[in-house]
């Protein structure tokens, strides 16, 4: 097996301590920490002390850069702050698994592209929903021929309403953190597109903008402030009961004050309508809502053979094949452990074995960069009235 690939963490909140304990559960041998960044003196010594890590701790990725005894850093920095430290370790010769979205605009994806391009180093994202084993077996039955030739893919990107509220109290309601929900929240799905279809997308359009969370006047701006709570869906009472829903929902964070949802400074859209053209002959539809009953990926894969049905969550694939076949249902089967426990371990044992094997960084990289294309299409068609054309990567 060789030794232990030495990783560097950037960024130790909430993702970057799913990774340390994912690092506890990979097989002994395969990786350790070499060293922790986070800009944050506090943050970080807690979580090595949390996590029982004496290793080097520094407070800028340059520091970082001086070590010689590093493979790889996995970038857990805000959505917004993945450029900086992704180029800088790309250009010094490290790989990098960056965190999803690549990046909250189309320059700062092309720079960390470019900068793993011409390095030559392994790019790869923290999608895990690529090792989902029902999104595993829609890929195997599309690669497989199952339908045939994919020519149309409807999707639905069910926002359950809980969730959605809890966007319009965090950073993620602002595009300059996180892109616009689109990006934020819908480059899993885009991605998994992409990755079921084998294809990549060419143009956009798009409608939407913010449909549901608009300005009410007759509501205040707090929910401690306002005559309407009693007849509000989105209330924030703040009580036991939301506290836990709240952290459940949206990881482990401060308890955000109880402003209005409605009323909130914010720029994201919440209800967006795209189509897009694929290589391969392939078009999709894509609709974003936010206030949908329980959080739901919906999706209807048609090719020149057939036709799949899924919603994600189900883990139930429908499969009807032409001409007059019965519907074929595979039930696939759930992934042990809590939240995507399992998927995380299987991304980072993917990247791992990247890197082992000496992997082509240059198809990870397209896939990266095309991860988020479609969001920033369907943005500036939104702004724009007209179809955008998404860059060759
Ligand atoms: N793949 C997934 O399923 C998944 C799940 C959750 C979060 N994420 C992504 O992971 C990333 C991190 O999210 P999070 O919830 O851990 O955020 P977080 O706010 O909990 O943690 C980010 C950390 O980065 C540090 N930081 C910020 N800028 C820095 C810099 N320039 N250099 C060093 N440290 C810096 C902050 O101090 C903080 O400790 C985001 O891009 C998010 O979208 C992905």
């Amino acid at each position: 097996m060789g030794t232990p690939l030495r990783l560097a963490l950037i960024g130790t909140g909430g993702r970057g301590q799913i990774y340390a304990d994912v690092l506890r559960r990979l097989p002994p041998g395969l990786a350790e920490w070499g060293a922790l960044c986070d800009h944050n003196p506090e943050i970080l010594q807690a979580f090595a002390a949390r996590n029982g890590l004496g290793v080097p701790l520094v407070y800028e990725v340059g520091d970082l850069l001086r070590r010689d005894d590093l493979d790889a850093v996995l970038i857990c920095t805000p959505d917004s702050a993945h450029r900086a430290p992704a180029v800088a370790c790309l250009e010094a010769g490290l790989h990098a698994l960056v965190e999803k979205p690549l990046a909250t605009d189309p320059a700062d994806a092309a720079a960390i592209c470019a900068a793993a391009r011409a390095a030559g180093r392994i790019l790869h994202l923290g999608f895990v929903l690529r090792y989902d084993p029902c999104v595993c077996r829609l890929r195997d039955l599309v690669a497989g021929g199952a339908i045939g030739r994919p020519i149309a893919c409807m999707v639905h990107e069910a926002v359950g309403w809980f969730h959605a509220a809890t966007y319009m109290r965090r950073w993620n309601r602002f595009r300059r953190y996180s892109g616009d929900l689109l990006l934020h929240k819908g480059c899993h799905t885009l991605d998994l597109v992409n990755a079921v279809t084998a294809s990549y997308p060419r143009r956009v359009a798009a409608f939407g903008g913010t449909a549901v969370f608009v300005p009410r006047a007759d509501a205040g701006d707090r929910c401690d402030r306002c005559d309407r709570t009693a007849d509000c869906l989105y209330v924030a009472d703040q009580g036991e009961a939301y506290r836990k829903r709240f952290y459940d929902t949206a990881g482990p964070q401060v308890l955000p004050e109880p402003v209005c949802v409605y009323n909130v400074d914010k720029d994201t859209t919440d209800t967006v309508t795209l189509i897009a053209d694929y290589d391969q002959g392939m078009r999709l539809s894509y609709t974003m809502t936010l206030v949908s009953p329980r959080g739901e990926r919906r999706l209807v894969l048609v090719g020149t053979g057939g036709e799949i049905r899924c919603d994600l969550s189900t883990y139930r694939i429908e499969l009807s094949r032409l001409p007059d076949r019965p519907t074929e249902v595979i039930e696939v089967a759930r992934p042990s452990g809590a939240g995507h426990q399992h998927h995380d371990l299987a991304l980072l044992q993917h990247f791992l074995e990247r890197i082992r094997d000496g992997d082509d960084p240059s198809a990870g990289i397209r896939d990266a960069a095309m991860s988020g294309a479609v969001a920033f299409a369907a943005l500036e068609s939104m702004a724009s009235g007209v179809p955008v054309a998404v860059p060759p990567a």
